[in-house]
């Protein structure tokens, strides 16, 4: 079986809907379930004997230690982070412990179970490391997307402690011989997307008549990627990368904020028209994100010419089956977004007006 953290989350949650439908193999889910991770999500998967969800947090040592004794996995999926940019501003204290100190937890603990396995289970173990291009930093309009080789210059709290894990993960690798895999994803969008997040929050605040608040000027850009595609990007990268080896994933979808907010209006103005006006009269502008990174672009090439991996969607696709599938689980929003949510949305969006 495999280990994945953080897999009540959007991605985590998605990749393992993905595995267990395509993939005869079982899945240990771990999963603190902060606000951003959902039992809900997983709703489609009870009674399902291959999935076995166990709430822990990453930063506890001795409970990742029994789980690894326990189930004997033969990798590791390590998507659990504390992943909003504008939440690491507002208080980086969980991103330092969950996304460094609980990155360094789990790989101690995968470093001593990996060390005394027999011999070819050794060999085919993986620790495959899910970062973001982030880490990277920002880039000028003429500049090239960022490559593998690109420095590391992290902006904010948030990419500067998945950056510290990057850097702890290359060094289990190059030290300790931990076969490691680390890839580095673009923006992501899909079902189950948390609606704090640009795309699910627009959608949710036009179908609810509220503002939607674009940072800045909104000329931004964002190299989106259908989460689908992301899933089948680590799946290749788990199957067939070389450890010690990092992966960009993008899918060449370089697109300002602005067109972003634009698209879902329109789409949303042609699948659930409004019975007076356009959605688009809803965008407000808002004070920007400190910080605010300008750009992000991927070269996602070694992974296309390595691993002949390419995504299935474009962002026009993606997009339409994104707004969909928001107006077809409403209620899921609603089951999600509640409480501590809605007083982050008011305080949040109280400062940056
Ligand atoms: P998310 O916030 O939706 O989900 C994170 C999950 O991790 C939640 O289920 C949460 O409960 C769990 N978690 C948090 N702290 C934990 C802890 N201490 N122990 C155990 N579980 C814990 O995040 P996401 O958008 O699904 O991102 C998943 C990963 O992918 C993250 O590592 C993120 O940095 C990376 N990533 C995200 C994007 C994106 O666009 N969303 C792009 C590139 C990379
Ligand atoms: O690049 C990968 C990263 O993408 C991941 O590592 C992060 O986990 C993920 O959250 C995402 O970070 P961003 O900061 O790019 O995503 P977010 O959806 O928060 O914002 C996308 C852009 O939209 C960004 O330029 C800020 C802007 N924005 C966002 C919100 C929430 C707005 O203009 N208004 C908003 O209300």
């Amino acid at each position: 079986m495999i280990l994945v953290t953080g897999g009540a989350g959007f991605i985590g949650a998605n990749f393992v809907l993905d595995w267990l439908d395509g993939v005869d193999e079982a899945v240990v889910n771990v999963d603190k379930l902060t606000y951003a991770g959902n039992l809900g999500t997983l709703r489609s998967l009870h009674g399902d004997l291959s999935h076995i969800f166990v709430r822990a947090d990453i930063c506890d040592r001795a409970a990742m230690d029994i789980l690894l004794a326990d189930y004997q996995p033969r990798a590791i999926l390590h998507f659990a982070a504390e992943s909003h940019v504008d939440r690491s501003i507002h208080g980086p204290e969980d991103f330092v412990q969950t996304n460094m100190v609980g990155t360094f937890t789990l790989l101690e603990a995968a470093r001593h179970y990996w060390k005394d396995l027999p011999a070819t289970a050794k060999e085919t173990f993986r620790f495959l490391h899910v970062s973001t291009d982030e880490v990277f930093g920002s880039l000028s309009p003429d500049d090239p997307p960022f490559a593998e080789t690109s420095l590391y210059a992290p902006n904010s709290p948030y990419s500067a402690s998945k950056a510290s894990a990057d850097h702890l993960v290359r060094a289990w690798h190059h030290t300790y011989g931990l076969p490691t895999l680390t890839t580095h994803c673009s923006n992501n969008y899909g079902p189950f997307q948390f609606p704090e997040k640009l795309i699910p929050l627009m959608i949710t605040h036009a179908l609810a008549g509220k503002p939607l608040p674009v940072y800045g000027d909104g000329q931004n850009v964002r190299d989106w990627l259908y989460v689908g595609d992301h899933c089948s990007a680590l799946r290749e990268v788990l199957a067939r990368g070389r450890p010690g080896e990092t992966y960009n994933i993008g899918g060449w979808n370089e697109v300002k904020n602005i067109e972003v907010v634009h698209t879902l209006c329109d789409l949303l103005d042609q699948l659930a028209p409004k019975e007076s006006g356009l959605y688009r009269d809803q965008i407000t502008w808002v004070a920007d994100r400190p910080g605010h990174d300008r750009r992000y672009a991927i070269d996602a090439r070694k992974l296309q010419r390595e691993l002949r991996w390419k995504p299935a969607e474009s962002f026009e696709s993606g997009l339409e089956k994104t707004v969909r599938w928001y107006l077809e689980h409403q209620q899921w929003v609603n089951d999600v977004a509640f409480g501590d949510y809605r007083k982050w949305v008011e305080t949040h969006y109280a400062r940056s007006a």
